[in-house]
């Protein structure tokens, strides 16, 4: 007789990736692809980007090139869900057929809301939220599939939202920032231009990289990581630790900018290819949709303490961690190699003048909100990518001490 014993987790499903283009320049085929996916009216989604030029210029070349469009402009970190609606009823009364999102992932994000929203007329934003223990796939036939094209031209470093079929929105009601995982989201291109991305201020330059680091050490440690993911998170921890500093302190060095536009990027597969963020992303959403606190700085000010609690369960990943960032662990014990990328981030962080913890100082996050919290967390799917199981009173402490 066959044994049938199986393991926690013993499937890994791959999402599909659509066509991205990487390179100097990029951003001018955004007409082409618009043409190639077949829109005529684009809805323009952006938080306007103001100073930069960088709308202006979309928006010439598109009209320049027969491709009509319509504008919404005033999305916001942290995409709100009034924010989404008022874009969709732009796309709607404009009748566009396309979207062309302009910015990071919050306008990206938003872009796949609005063509979800589209697609299933009648629906509200909440009906497509992916919840704990729903296979993605089987939520994804819930709903009418989002075929209307968008083209994201990205112009940050980090959050991957430019070609994942994962969309986040703010829930203002419940003050909560669930997301939706369906297949159909990844948008139709991504074009990646550093000549974009060199033009981030400082700030979201070191907060969207470190989010890019964090999707690549989450999905390492991710108790339903891949061979394929656990490869690029390692390829991707390497280049932000030797290019993350020096592209956020001087966005202009060109290598520093490819480099981390790749890294971004590359989490895409990461992401796509069976794995999954854990327990900083898991709080970190929160801690935005609660501060509207930017979701890479978030993720930066709870990694410590959070990734400490993980540490022993899985020492030999953040040993291996710690050598893609280039300390030699010659002659070390597991633990004492593990401890070593802790240092590596503590010194990251200070650098990046990120301040670890001290959450009701930094956010002025108040102790009523922590039980909240912590049960959002342990009710929440991503707690199935974290390395092991935090139920609601392990959550409860450790918010409680970097409070
Ligand atoms: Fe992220």
């Amino acid at each position: 007789m066959i044994n049938k014993q199986v393991f926690q987790f013993p499937i890994i499903y791959t999402m599909p990736m659509n066509k991205i283009a990487i390179g100097w320049g990029v951003h001018e085929t955004v007409a082409d692809e618009c043409k190639q996916a077949g829109i005529k009216k684009a809805l323009i989604v952006t938080t306007g980007l103001k100073g930069t030029g960088i709308v202006d210029e979309i928006k010439q070349i598109l009209t320049g090139n027969g491709i009509a469009t319509a504008i919404y402009d005033k999305i916001t970190s942290n995409n709100k869900d009034y924010e989404v609606m008022a874009a969709y009823e732009v796309f709607k009364n404009a009748e566009c057929d396309g979207v062309v999102s302009v910015g990071g992932g919050s306008s990206h994000d938003c872009g796949k809301c609005v063509r979800m929203l589209a697609a299933n007329e009648g629906k509200q934003l909440t009906d497509f939220i992916l919840r704990k223990g729903v296979p993605w796939m089987e939520e994804a036939r819930k709903h009418k599939p989002a075929t209307i094209p968008q083209i994201t031209v990205n112009t940050t470093a980090g959050t991957s939202a430019e070609s994942t079929c994962a969309a986040m929105f703010t829930d203002t009601k419940s003050r909560t920032k669930p997301g939706m995982i369906l297949p159909y989201l990844a948008p139709t291109t991504t074009l990646v231009d550093p000549l974009l991305v060199r033009m981030m201020p400082q700030n979201i330059a070191a907060w969207t990289g470190f989010d890019a680091f964090a999707h690549a050490f989450e999905g390492y440690l991710s108790r339903i990581r891949s061979r394929y993911t656990a490869a690029m998170a390692i390829a991707i921890i390497k280049l932000i630790a030797g290019n993350l500093r020096e592209f956020t302190h001087n966005r202009m060095n060109h290598v520093a900018c490819e480099n981390m536009c790749w890294a971004s990027n590359m989490a895409v597969v990461l992401l796509h290819f069976g794995g999954a963020v854990g327990i900083p992303h898991g709080i970190g959403l929160q801690l935005s949709a609660l501060t509207d606190c930017h979701h890479g700085r978030a993720n930066a000010i709870l990694t410590l303490p959070l990734e400490r609690a993980n540490e022993a369960s899985c020492p030999d990943e953040f040993a291996e961690m710690a050598r893609a960032m280039g300390v030699d662990t010659r002659g070390m014990t597991k633990m004492q190699a593990a401890d070593k990328w802790f240092d590596e981030v503590e010194r990251l962080l200070k650098d990046l003048n990120i301040e670890s913890g001290n959450l009701n100082k930094q956010l002025d996050i108040q102790r009523d909100e922590l039980e909240n919290m912590a049960s959002v967390y342990s009710n929440d799917f991503v707690q199935e990518g974290n390395p092991r199981d935090v139920g609601y009173d392990e959550c409860l402490k450790l918010l409680e001490g970097m409070l």
